[in-house]
């Protein structure tokens, strides 16, 4: 089978899949993300959206926020709770919406925001007109093939049963039209020997998403580059396998109790802003962002409003990991519409 078809059973089967079965976000589980990190990320990033939702309010009854992948739910719940805390006049006014396909990461989406103005939507068309779209560590999360391109051309790394019962990758040559149409735009970037992970669904989703919701701006944030510093910085590809906490080198350890992850080709973003209209406003690393977002100044109140000490130190230490480790990987794209 395709590492493409074995990723979506490893991740999504409907009994046995990593996502179907509640992901292990967070200190107990295999690995953290933003959100879990510390609820300044949603603040900050709330905050930063907050003009934005103003401008929009200022032309209509209600402002919609569409939030893809939302996982366990934290960023959804930060953003509300910011806003209803420093903009009630916005908060009452805002539609949260969460787009999510694991039935179990809904039902847990759902206890934890079931205080707050939050919906969940199965279509795009069910969000259209959205102010706001954002993500994170969305995109890396869809299942990907894994391609070699060798002195004949490209090949791909299919998962074959080997000896003692083991799965491992083989090389076969890719003979489908549409994925070697695909792959002709890495062709002038690559070497023979060059290893991609990478999902064309990736492109045909934010393209339909751009084009059925037409919002204001999307905000994306991931592991990923754009495509010439991709391939140069991961010759060998850049598949990660993470378990309780470990990076392992075999996908093929532990499918169904491990996460599963690729760095994303931003280019393709970008590709598929400018077919529907978009252009980027902003490419930068999740540091950076913040930095500009304010991150600073969300610390700075609460230094002044947090009583317990231990608390003031938990959020200066989130701070600098957003910033400097989880902040040197992740990468933030802003779109907006207009060429
Ligand atoms: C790596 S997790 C990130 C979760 C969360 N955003 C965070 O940062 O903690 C990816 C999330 O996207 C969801 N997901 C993946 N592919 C999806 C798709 N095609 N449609 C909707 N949700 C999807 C997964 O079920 C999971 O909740």
């Amino acid at each position: 089978m395709s590492f493409r078809e074995y990723m979506e059973l490893a991740l999504y089967h409907p009994q046995w899949g990593y996502y179907t079965r509640g992901a292990g976000i967070g200190r107990e589980g295999d690995f953290y993300t933003s959100p879990h990190v510390h609820p300044i990320f949603g603040w900050t990033l709330a905050r930063y959206a907050l003009p934005l939702l103003e401008e929009t309010l200022q032309r209509q009854d209600w402002a919609v926020v569409l939030e893809l992948g939302p996982g366990e739910g934290y960023l959804a719940r930060d953003a509300l709770d910011y806003w209803r805390q420093e903009a009630p006049e916005v908060h009452r006014r805002i539609r949260y919406l969460l787009y999510e396909r694991s039935p179990e990461m809904i039902r847990r989406q759902q206890a934890l925001l079931a205080d707050h103005p939050a919906g969940w939507i199965q279509r795009f068309e069910e969000a259209r007109g959205a102010a706001l779209v954002w993500s994170n560590e969305f995109y890396d999360a869809f299942p990907c093939y894994r391609f070699r391109r060798s002195e004949d051309g490209w090949q791909e790394l299919r998962v074959v049963l080997a000896e003692s019962d083991r799965l491992d990758f083989r090389a076969f040559p890719v003979e489908d039209p549409d994925l070697l149409r695909f792959l002709a735009r890495y062709e002038p970037l690559t070497e023979p020997g060059q290893v991609l992970e990478v999902a064309p669904e990736v492109a045909a989703v934010h393209r339909r998403l751009l084009d059925t919701v037409w919002p204001r701006r999307v905000v994306t944030v991931d592991y990923g580059e754009m495509r010439s510093v991709l391939l140069q910085r991961f010759p060998r590809g850049s598949l990660a396998v993470y378990y309780r906490h470990r990076y392992l080198e075999n996908p093929f350890q532990y499918p169904g109790e491990s996460d599963l992850t690729w760095h994303l080709d931003f280019t393709l973003l970008k590709e598929a802003g400018a077919e529907a209209g978009y252009r980027t406003v902003r490419f930068e690393d999740q540091g950076r962002f913040l930095i500009s977002a304010g991150i600073l100044e969300v610390l700075q109140n609460i230094e002044r409003r947090e009583p317990d000490e231990r608390q003031r130190l938990r959020a200066r230490l989130a701070v600098k990991t957003l910033v400097y480790s989880f902040g040197k990987e992740h990468r933030v794209l802003v779109q907006e519409p207009g060429s």
